[in-house]
């Protein structure tokens, strides 16, 4: 099959087309193929030996000594089930599924072809190509796993997100009104053009300080990391919690020690994907697809998303 191969930690320009071997599903385990791959920031971080780096375990494309590299990146997948390994009931051939697979060990789903738990997958949203499906899959994850899992999220609760118009953010504005909070979003202008229709109270971060005036904060998304995790953190209540997603960030300054301030590693969860794909069905989550690129055009994907700037999701177009 077709992959990008990552040959060794480097950048962008590394990343190689090239014939690997298919994967074989195992027992609990499908063979999906792949449509579309998502591409998250983690990719990128990775890529250079960074980011999930440490976590990674040899994949199709690894030699026969026991380094990730070379590494097929990507842990976003959405296609059709090609082939069940043992004892697979939940999906059958030819299914619709997407998932965030396998991470943070190896995913690889910047290939034809990758074998997934079916632990990790949901069954497709209806109403939306696979395209924006996959957009709701590691940044779907990320955004629910941070207000309800790490973030405790209640109804009329007040909740501020950072790169409110990233893969990550527009999602968890959405699911945080869909929950019953009242949500202010923090992003560019054109970024916030693309969350009009969310119902959250919108702020330009460029215009003054967008975080003035406003009441305290019961729970924090903080998609930014750096100076403005403490800055974000001041907005909260006490006993209030900030959601830091940039793991690097973890250790920045916070400047508060009345606030909780869980460490979320995403993980993948094939039933909130399902319960995800719920609220798109009722018409209350809409993924956005920023831009789409041929499978072969991997490295200018990742430039693109160390760039910064990306507004909804980027993905790679791959079957
Ligand atoms: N801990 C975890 O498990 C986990 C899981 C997923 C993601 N993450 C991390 O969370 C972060 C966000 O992920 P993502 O997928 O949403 O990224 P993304 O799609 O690249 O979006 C990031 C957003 O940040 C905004 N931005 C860029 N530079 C900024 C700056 N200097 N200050 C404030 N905002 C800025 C941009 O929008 P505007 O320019 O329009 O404001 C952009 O839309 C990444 O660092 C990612 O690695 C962590």
């Amino acid at each position: 099959m077709r992959a990008i191969v990552a040959p060794s930690p480097g950048p962008p320009e590394a990343l190689e087309l090239r014939e690997v071997p298919r994967p074989v599903p195992g027992p609990g385990e499908v063979l999906i193929r792949v449509a579309v791959a998502g591409v998250n920031p983690i990719d990128a971080k990775t890529r250079v030996g960074g980011g999930a780096a440490p976590f990674l375990q040899p994949g199709p494309a690894s030699g026969d000594g026991d380094l990730a590299f070379p590494w097929i990146p990507g842990w976003d997948a959405a296609g059709t089930v090609a082939a069940v390994g043992p004892g697979v009931v939940r999906f059958g051939e030819g299914d619709r599924v997407f998932g965030m697979i396998g991470f943070p060990r190896t995913g690889g789903t910047y290939a034809e072809h990758v074998v997934a738990p079916v632990s990790h997958l949901s069954r497709s949203p209806r109403s939306l190509d696979d395209a924006a499906t996959v957009a709701l899959a590691l940044p779907g994850l990320t955004a629910w796993q941070a207000l309800v899992d790490a973030g405790g999220l209640e109804t009329n609760q007040r909740v501020l997100v950072t790169a409110a118009a990233g893969g990550v953010g527009h999602l968890a504005v959405q699911i945080a009104v869909d929950l019953g909070a009242h949500v202010v979003a923090v992003a560019s202008a054109a970024g916030l053009e693309t969350l009009r229709a969310t119902g959250a109270e919108l702020r330009d971060r460029h215009d003054g300080d967008p975080l003035a005036g406003l009441e305290p904060f019961d729970l924090v998304v903080d998609g930014v990391g750096g100076a403005e995790r403490a800055r974000a953190a001041a907005t909260l209540r006490p006993g209030g919690t900030i959601v830091t997603l940039p793991s690097a960030s973890h250790g920045d300054p916070l400047g508060r020690d009345d606030v909780r301030a869980p460490r979320l590693l995403v993980a993948p969860d094939g039933l909130e994907l399902q319960l995800l794909t719920g609220t798109v069905e009722r018409g209350m989550l809409r993924p956005r697809v920023a831009d789409r690129l041929p499978l072969a055009d991997a490295a200018e994907a990742h430039r693109r998303i160390e760039a910064g700037g990306v507004h909804g999701k980027l993905v790679l177009d791959v079957g």
